[in-house]
């Protein structure tokens, strides 16, 4: 294990801002784990997990330890007619992951694939896409409990998975995701419900194909952060009364909606922003995507405060426009190293 100060995170954060912890370390194993705590506990240094990068907002410096998580490695650790349980490392990327159980035959995540970070971020904010979410295909989520200060399993019941949600939500402080169980299927069973996939999807009902045109969706609307550094959605899709609903319908018929099983009304973010003037707008170096208003990019040098200017400005557009609050997806930090909340 090799602690190393004042690194530079901009490379590790797909929306490029620019931010300096002041100790680093790479965890490779659960050893590596154990090691860098005991580190942190001695120094009294808080502890900052960071995976992909691809789902966070971070300041100009942190003062913390970053654990940067490494584990790797995929596994088979139990097999039936039906399916196969896979244990995957927590470092192992997402995407690379997906296309290898189409590869393997085995299925489930496929509506999954091209979303950006590693698989230890999976369960946290319960990744989804197309009618899918990674919560239905995880059996198990291998941690370390910080409360309890051991190695442990949390069954996915006990996840409290739900749109956007789970446990490790929560509670953030608490547990350290090292690896993920997922039960994936071996007969694929496509779920083609969501907006226009199955049209893309045509006739051609294969899992492989479905991947396909996911990635070509994905890639015909999202920017890819290489190009024009962003975190995927930036704000969630409001969830919103019935009666909340009818009433905004009344004066925006078009607003696209999906009713919920608990009766409530899934609202398109991305509809109310770009309704509110803010697809491919910028204000400073930070804007809106053109191709999906729901996207926040980093078009250049920008820092913590300008990217908060301007989503602080598109929400007050939205509110003004339709008293809907926009609800941030990624996660903000302080320069403690600690979760802060957008509101402050
Ligand atoms: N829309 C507009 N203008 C825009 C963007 C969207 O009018 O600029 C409309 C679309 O026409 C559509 C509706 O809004 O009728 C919804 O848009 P879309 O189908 O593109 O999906 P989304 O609600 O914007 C969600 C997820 C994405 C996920 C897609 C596909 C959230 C917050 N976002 O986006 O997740 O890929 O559905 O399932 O739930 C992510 O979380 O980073 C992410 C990309």
């Amino acid at each position: 294990m090799h602690i190393q100060t004042q690194v530079q995170l901009k490379p590790f954060n797909t929306l490029n801002l620019n931010s300096i912890a002041s100790h680093y370390v790479q965890v490779s194993s659960k050893q590596d784990l154990l090691e860098a705590l005991a580190f942190a506990e001695a120094e009294q240094l808080n502890v900052f997990i960071l995976s992909g990068g691809s789902n966070m907002l971070l300041p100009e410096h942190i003062n913390a330890l970053v654990l940067h998580m490494h584990i790797m490695g995929i596994e088979t650790l139990a097999e039936d007619e039906h399916t196969r349980t896979l244990c995957v490392g927590a470092g192992q990327v997402w995407h690379d992951f997906v296309l290898w159980t189409t590869t393997q035959q085995l299925y489930g995540l496929q509506n999954l694939a091209l979303i950006p970070g590693l698989v230890g971020a999976a369960p946290v904010q319960n990744i989804g896409a197309y009618g899918v979410e990674a919560g239905e295909f995880i059996d198990t989520v291998e941690v370390y409990d910080r409360n309890q200060k051991k190695f442990t399993c949390i069954a996915s019941a006990d996840c409290d998975f739900a749109y956007r949600h789970s446990v490790f939500k929560d509670d953030p402080n608490r547990y350290i995701i090292c690896a993920v169980q997922f039960k994936l299927l071996k007969t694929p069973e496509l779920k083609l419900q969501y907006g226009d996939l199955k049209a893309a999807v045509g006739d051609e009902l294969t899992a492989e194909n479905l991947q396909r045109q996911v990635i070509h969706i994905r890639q015909a609307k999202l920017p890819d952060p290489k190009e024009f550094p962003n975190v995927g959605s930036f704000f969630k899709n409001p969830v919103i009364s019935q009666q909340d609903y009818e009433a905004i319908a009344i004066k925006h018929p078009n607003l696209p909606h999906y009713p919920q099983a608990n009766g409530q009304v899934k609202i398109a973010a991305g509809w109310l922003i770009d309704q509110a003037g803010w697809k491919g707008k910028k204000l400073g170096v930070v804007g809106m995507f053109h191709k999906q208003a729901l996207v926040l990019v980093n078009y250049a040098d920008a820092t913590l405060h300008d990217v908060r200017r301007t989503y602080q400005a598109v929400q007050n557009d939205v509110y003004h426009q339709f008293g809907i609050d926009l609800e941030p997806e990624p996660v903000l930090f302080s320069q403690q190293g600690l979760i802060r909340s957008h509101q402050d």
